[in-house]
This record gives C-alpha cells, structure tokens and sequence, in this order.
C-alpha cells in the first residue's frame, strides 16, 4: 500500500502568496481537512475530491500523491528505497518518464545527482525484471514524479496533475512577458468581480492571460478544460468511470458569457493576434472583444473594472526610463475612468509612485522572479 492510500493525503503546491487564496479553493473544492506546509497545503481527500482539484484548481501548480516516505542521509539509502517501489505499477517498460527533485537542508544536497538516483532505481528494476527499460523524457513524459528531501527526511510522489496546472492549454501564441496563469487568475479572484454585471476590461492585454482567466472564471469553465491528461490516471487505484462523471459534471456547470463583458486592447498587432488565438480556444471566447490601439485612444472607461500589467521596464525595454509611461497612465485613469477600479499589477514597484493616484491597496505577488505589487486604484 502507498502512503497516500494509507492515509489519503497529497500535497498540494502553490506559488508564494497565494496561500490565503489556496485556502479558500481548497475549501470551495470540498476539501476541509489541509494544514499548511512549505509552498503549499497538505490535504485529505478522496478521489472524487483529489480529480476535481486536478481539474478545476486555479491557483495551486501541482498535487502530489506521496508514495513513500523515510529518513534519508546518503545516495545508497536513496537508490534502495526507491528501488524499492514496484514502478510497474505507474509506468510500462516502454513508456517515459520524469523525476523532479527539490532539496533543502540536507546532508544529500544536489537535487539533480539526487533526481538521477532515483531514475537509476527505476531504470535498473525495469531492465532487471523484463530487458526494457522505460525512457526519460523531461519535457513530455508519462508519468512525473517528485522527490522532496527536507531536513533529510525524503518523499518519493507521483505527480497527480502531470506537469504544472498553470499549463491550461489555452496558450498557443505568446509575447514578451506573459503573466503566468495562476497569477493571472489569482489577480481576478482578488478584485472579487461579480463575473456577471461589471464589464472587464484589459488595457494591455498581451497574449491575453487575464482576459482568458477572467473568462474561464465567470463562465465556470474548469482550469484543466483543454488538458488533455493528467498524472492521476496513472495511479494503480484509478477510477475512470468517476474521473469521467467529475468531468462531465463540471462541463455542464459551464455558462454562456454575458455579452461585452469582456473586453481589451494592446498597442501591438502581435499581441492582438495572440490574444485572439489564445481565447478563442476557450468556450464563449468568439464573444470577447480585443482590439488593437494605444491605451491612450480607448477613450472612456467609466463603471468597468480595469486590470493590466503593463511593461515593467525590467525584462522589456531594458534600461529604459518608463516613468512618463506610468504618468500617462495615472492621467488616463484620473480623466477617462470616472466609477471604475482599476488593478494594475506592477513588476517594479518603482513606477507605482508615477502613477500619482492614491492606492487603496498594494498586494504583493510574485510573477516569475518579479517582486511586484497588485495596486489597486478607485476612481469616483
Ligand atoms: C507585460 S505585457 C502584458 C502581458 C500580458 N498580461 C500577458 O499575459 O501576455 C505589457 C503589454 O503592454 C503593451 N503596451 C505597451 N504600451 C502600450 C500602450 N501605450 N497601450 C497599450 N498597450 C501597450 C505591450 O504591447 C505588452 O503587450
């Protein structure tokens, strides 16, 4: 028996500050047992409960099921315990796979020298038992798997998602910068949107990340709609016929979008041609408007929630002084944008003094090694 079916726990991940947000999902995805952990929440749950996580989690990046656990000090001790696991019961000889270490304070200290241990095990038992041996793939294998060693106590998981939910599917064209989707759809649930009345509109849209987000959350359409696989199919107790219902279930929870509800808009033609295909993926995307023109032409904004993250003058524009930029901005908002809030997610908390509005609030949030700040502006 693996340790997950001893004790039906995982361990779900979630980006730094984003915790309070994980919290609440948890609990609005019928999961009420969790305690929180380093990076994320370990939590209870039954199938049902652990494939709808899969499915429908906006925010949490992957959910493990911990196969084994044991103390753990040098390479040997590691190779055999995970020599140990019988991993025909995960993968077929011809099949691929890939395992992901994450190492801290411990005496075993390279994840990668660690990570090679643990595919060794398998590789050998594999080429023991049969004469196959299932190839390493660390981009599109079957099945991930996770080794975590803290404070030398070692956990060998199966990814359960398959790779980082915050690959939706949607994303197909792309531009410099794109906000990681997760974050996206953290921003749109922390300005507690109706979803149904408030227009929403993304000035500088890019590949379109937060208008997709906005859309999938108002018309209920679950997170992993256009995955097409998941890790938990891959554990031995897998239950098809209930992944199936989950799934059909949730799809018919899915809802038309109000018409020009959603709206946006960027400077460049390429960034509008990906946000176009971006979103037309999604169900109810043909409905959404995107148009291509300088933020400073849209005109007025008035009653309508604004949310952007425009260029932060650290990866694009390198160098270059964006703070008349972010004047033009705080004028926008202060002339065209009578009733509306606007949160504006900046990568260089620099330029939030520019904008010459009073915050009502500066939320931190990270986005790929950005420290930045979501702020939040009320114009009356
Ligand atoms: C950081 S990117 C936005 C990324 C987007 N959230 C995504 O996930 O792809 C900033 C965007 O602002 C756009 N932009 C820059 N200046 C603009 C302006 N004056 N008016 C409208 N869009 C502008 C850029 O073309 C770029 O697509």
């Amino acid at each position: 028996m693996y340790l997950y079916q001893s004790n039906n726990e995982y361990y779900g991940q979630i980006s730094d500050g984003l915790e309070d947000l994980g919290r609440k999902e948890l609990a609005w995805l019928g999961i009420s047992q969790m305690t929180p952990e380093h990076r994320g929440f370990r939590f209870k749950a039954d199938h049902a409960s652990l494939y709808r996580a899969n499915y429908k989690s906006r925010l949490f990046t992957r959910i493990l099921a911990p196969l084994v656990s044991f103390p753990c000090h040098d390479e040997k001790k590691l190779y055999d315990m995970a020599r140990n696991i019988n991993w025909s019961d995960f993968i077929q000889e011809t099949g691929s796979f890939a395992v992901f270490a994450n190492i801290s304070d411990s005496k075993i200290n390279n994840s990668h020298f660690a990570s090679l241990k643990v595919k060794d095990a398998i590789v050998d038992q594999f080429r023991d038992k049969t004469g196959v041996r299932p190839n390493v793939d660390t981009k599109f294998p079957d099945v991930w798997f996770n080794l975590h060693i803290r404070e030398n106590k070692a956990v060998i998981s199966l990814d359960t998602s398959g790779g980082s939910l915050h690959r939706r599917g949607y994303r197909r064209k792309t531009v410099d910068a794109p906000m990681q989707e997760t974050l996206a759809a953290a921003i749109i649930q922390m300005t507690e949107w109706d979803g149904d009345e408030t227009p929403l509109y993304d000035p500088m849209c890019g590949s379109g990340t937060l208008l997709c987000e906005a859309l999938m959350y108002c018309c209920n359409i679950p997170a992993g709609y256009l995955r097409n696989d998941f890790g938990f199919t891959r554990l031995p107790d897998f239950d098809n016929a209930l992944w199936q219902d989950i799934r059909n279930k949730s799809r018919k929870q899915i809802r038309k979008i109000p018409e020009q509800l959603i709206s946006g808009s960027d400077i460049s033609p390429q960034a509008v041609s990906a946000a176009l295909a971006n979103i037309n993926k999604l169900p109810g995307g043909k409905v959404v408007d995107i148009m291509k023109t300088p933020f400073e032409n849209i005109g007025n904004l008035q009653n309508t929630l604004i949310v952007c993250n425009p260029p932060y003058g650290i990866r694009l524009d390198k160098g270059k002084d964006m703070g008349p930029f972010y004047k033009k901005l705080g004028d926008f908002l202060k002339c065209n944008c009578q009733g509306s809030t606007a949160y504006i997610y900046f990568g260089d908390r620099e330029y939030i003094k520019k904008v010459g509005l009073k915050a009502e609030s500066k939320i931190p949030m990270k986005n790929g090694g950005l420290d930045g700040r979501l702020v939040k502006y009320v114009m009356y």
